[in-house]
């Protein structure tokens, strides 16, 4: 990418004098000359824009006036913010054609159905690719036992050539389905044997599978509020009609989700620690979605993303153990107890429903790749895997008392933890509900620190301000600067 020349800044200066004659804020009228700017190719794909400090001292503006402007321009897509390496034109925004623009247009084409220009204007999942102070989520990369993870990848990649190069199995290696059946029956109380298991490459796969098989248009799903970006997209993308349910400190209020829609088709939950707000369903709540989905015919997805992570107690079981009626499609994932990069997570169906979901499968991209199934296979069937859980859970729960510590002693009244029983990240909320989460993550993200927004993962009108904070990955040196760093911002 190409670094902005400093003079650059003057001729944003120049089109805000032209601009002065319109009527506006100042923040809009900043982001009125950077877009025009943009529009008319003074600004090319991939330019660096001043930080949101440079600008605002070259223009004698405030800092949260530039920060608005940037901010406005991001989310319009004119802009792509890197956390630490600044702000850059967005690769589709020099051709006059801006990311929201182009999917707006994308979703008007002829060319779409209705279902692709429903999915092209939800825009896509988007992960952090780096680890930095406080991305959410991210697995202790640097504690990963690579030693025996390389022998064991040697030892398939040199012996088992015509296994690893063909066309494998489209419901995934029998040995790691066996693996991970024994695991889920004695770590997570999920009855099943493996051949319920699908291998996929992500639960974000599986969302799509569950959208694919279950939904028809229109069908209402239970989605929690605040919740999981993914899952929306996922079911939306299916057609679904998204139904929030607002989520309390026993989880999804059912007695909600049945009140506002009670004929929906599938509720989806994290019960073992509601991504973001880390609340456990209560046994109460549990029984009683089962008895609704019993009752309705529906379905119940439940994402078990990082159960293996509790500190302060024993960790529940699953919900699937529970149910007697066979209503639970259990989505977990390798993501974030092993890496992401590794591109493995599984589904467990019904033993009925395991060749529409294998056929499905098939049609969307075959299978998994079978030498990391083999090398994940043995990985656990020797034992690495469940002593590198046992490892990352310490690690896990050295770093988010650090991490508590901290926001206790540098941030206390401006930060407000929630529960952090257990998981890879906490969420906290703003102390004073009137700052706007937004402008705060980009300031942050002018110094480097990755502020994942709570605000965005609601729904509904009624949001709350506040930040998504990983912590798993971050040495407790990384996480008292980044402590610091953000005290200094709010
Ligand atoms: C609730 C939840 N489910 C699933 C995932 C991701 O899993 P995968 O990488 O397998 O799609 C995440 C990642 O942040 C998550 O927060």
């Amino acid at each position: 990418m190409n670094t902005l020349p400093r003079t650059v800044t003057g001729a944003l200066l120049t089109l805000l004098e032209r601009d002065g004659v319109l009527p506006g804020t100042l923040s809009t009228r900043v982001y009125r000359a950077i877009r025009a700017a943009i529009l008319d190719s003074t600004l090319k794909a991939g330019d660096r824009l001043p930080s949101t400090r440079t600008l605002a001292a070259d223009l004698s503006i405030s800092r949260s006036t530039a920060e608005a402007a940037y901010a406005q321009l991001e989310d319009e897509g004119y802009l792509t913010r890197g956390v630490g390496s600044g702000s850059y034109v967005s690769a589709d925004a020099s051709a006059g054609r801006h990311a929201r623009k182009s999917r707006l247009n994308a979703a008007a084409s002829p060319a779409l159905s209705k279902r692709g220009t429903q999915i092209a204007s939800m825009g896509g999942c988007v992960d952090a690719r780096v680890v930095r102070a406080f991305s959410a989520g991210m697995p202790a990369l640097e504690s990963f036992p690579v030693e025996p993870w390389q022998k064991l990848l040697a030892r398939h990649a040199r012996h088992d050539a015509s296994r690893w190069m063909m066309y494998g199995d489209q419901q995934g290696l029998p040995a790691l389905r066996e693996a991970i059946a024994q695991y889920l029956s004695l770590s997570r109380g999920v009855h099943c044997d493996a051949s319920q298991v699908i291998v996929l490459t992500s639960s974000q796969q599986a969302l799509g599978l569950i959208a694919m098989l279950m939904l028809d248009d229109g069908d209402p799903v239970w989605l929690e509020e605040p919740g999981y970006r993914g899952a929306q997209t996922a079911f939306s993308g299916g057609g679904a009609s998204i139904v929030p349910v607002p989520v309390d400190n026993e989880g999804l209020r059912v007695d909600e989700g049945l009140r506002l829609q009670p004929r929906a088709r599938l509720a989806y939950v994290t019960p073992s620690h509601q991504y973001p707000l880390g609340v456990t369903l209560s046994l109460a709540r549990r029984l009683q979605l089962i008895e609704w989905a019993r009752q309705s015919n529906a379905w119940i997805v439940e994402d078990d993303y990082d159960s293996e992570f509790h500190y302060d107690s024993r960790p529940v079981s699953a919900i699937h153990g529970l149910d007697q009626h066979e209503r639970v499609l259990y989505v977990g994932t390798f993501s974030k107890v092993l890496f992401p990069g590794l591109r493995l997570a599984y589904l467990v169906v019904p033993r009925q429903m395991v060749s529409a979901f294998v056929t499905a499968r098939s049609q969307v991209d075959g299978h998994a790749s079978p030498l990391m199934q083999a090398v994940l296979a043995d990985f656990m069937q020797d034992g690495h895997f469940m002593a590198h859980v046992r490892r990352m859970r310490e690690l896990y729960r050295a770093r988010r008392d650090i991490f508590m510590e901290e926001i206790d002693r540098h941030l206390r009244g401006r930060l407000v933890p929630l529960a952090a029983q257990g998981g890879m990240q906490t969420s906290c909320l703003l102390a004073d509900q009137r700052l706007s989460d937004q402008r705060l993550a980009g300031i942050a993200a002018d110094v480097g620190i990755d502020l994942p927004r709570l605000s965005r993962l609601y729904l509904g009108a009624d949001k709350r301000n506040g930040f998504v904070m990983g912590y798993s990955a971050l040495a407790p040196a990384d996480i008292r600067e980044g402590i610091r760093a953000l005290a200094r911002i709010l």
